[in-house]
């Protein structure tokens, strides 16, 4: 077994000067709007992870499914000696993976790739004792920036997964900039598997993003309580509710907090002091839903070729396999 290598892009440094340039961008619009990335803390990670688990949120769980169902193909169609995760939360999915990959003789490498050193560290070392004959390699980064500082093949190609439905979360230019960017990281004939969700009835999307038991609340409520402690600000977490809202012509549930009433907040490690009215609203989220035929034109314009596409019986969730044209 060769030691893990660990590779940090990010320092915190960097992870607090990108949120108050988020901060002061996002809270000086109008409408006002916060990037998801904050969410994710460690009760945010805490708060997702039991997202996963709810009834209503069905991506996770028709994800799951539809790997377990392709993965053997999936394996079939290259030989990799290099499996990269982007944001590798998704324990359960890289085992899935790794054990398709793993059968087929070709993989040498894992290399998770993830904003949380913490989460990195220790997902790596379960990997790591899971996997005693596979090297692991992690960068800790930014899926939006250091596509390019993804290491090398092994001489054989790399196939680099993106599970999730994260795609979801970045707006059009930023989508289209990420594929663009992953396409110049890759050499032709390397691999591309992308998760998801598709457009569905708004009847179980809404409740997906608005359980019963208000979790995903929590879940939104809490970029705020990371703002209080990240930048000494004084929102008033209860004050705020909870939306989900389908728009329909831009194809994206989006996730809002709503004032309850007016408020003054003051955000001193930014300088700024910020007024909310009675039932203003923020977005704190989009999560795009592809219609697959767009998503596949998306891709192949981004230059990438043979896709192959496996959807669930309800045309919920797709996972396409493409490769580097
Ligand atoms: C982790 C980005 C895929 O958009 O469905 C879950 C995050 N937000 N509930 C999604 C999320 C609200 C999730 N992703």
């Amino acid at each position: 077994m060769t030691a893990p290598v660990l590779e940090v892009h990010l320092s915190d440094s960097n992870a607090a000067d990108a949120l108050h340039h988020d901060v002061r961008v996002g809270l000086s619009a109008d409408p006002k709007w916060l990037p998801p990335r904050w969410f994710y803390d460690a009760r945010g990670s805490e708060l997702f992870e039991e997202i996963t688990a709810l009834p209503e949120y069905y991506p996770t769980r028709t994800e799951r499914e539809l790997l377990r169902r392709s993965v053997r193909q999936i394996a079939a169609r290259a030989a990799v000696d290099t499996l990269v995760e982007l944001g590798s939360g998704s324990s359960e999915k890289t085992r899935l993976l790794l054990d398709a990959f793993a059968a087929t003789g070709s993989l040498q490498r894992y290399v998770p790739l993830d904003v949380s050193e913490s989460a990195l560290r220790g997902a790596m070392a379960a990997v790591a004792r899971e996997y005693p004959a596979l090297a692991v390699h992690g960068v800790v980064g930014d899926f939006t920036e250091h596509l390019e500082l993804l290491p090398a093949s092994q001489g054989g190609r790399r196939m680099v997964a993106f599970l999730g439905g994260t795609i979801g979360n970045l707006l059009p230019v930023e989508r289209a900039g990420f594929f663009a960017a992953l396409r110049a990281a890759l050499d032709p004939g390397e691999l591309m598997l992308l998760g998801a969700g598709l457009v569905t009835d708004p009847a179980v999307m809404v409740p997906a993003y608005d359980d019963a038991a208000g979790v995903t609340a929590e879940f939104n409520r809490n970029v705020l309580r990371v703002l209080n402690r990240e930048l000494g600000s004084d929102f008033d977490v209860d004050a705020f509710d909870h939306v989900a809202a389908w728009n329909a012509p831009q194809g994206r549930i989006e996730m809002r907090l709503r004032a309850r009433h007016a408020m003054t907040v003051r955000l001193p490690a930014v300088n700024m002091t910020v007024h909310y009215a009675e039932g203003e609203q923020m977005r704190t989220e989009v999560s795009t839903k592809f219609q697959r035929t767009e998503l596949e034109a998306e891709l192949a314009e981004a230059g990438f070729a043979d896709q192959t596409c496996w959807t669930d019986c309800n045309d919920r969730f797709a996972l396409v396999l493409a490769e580097a044209a």
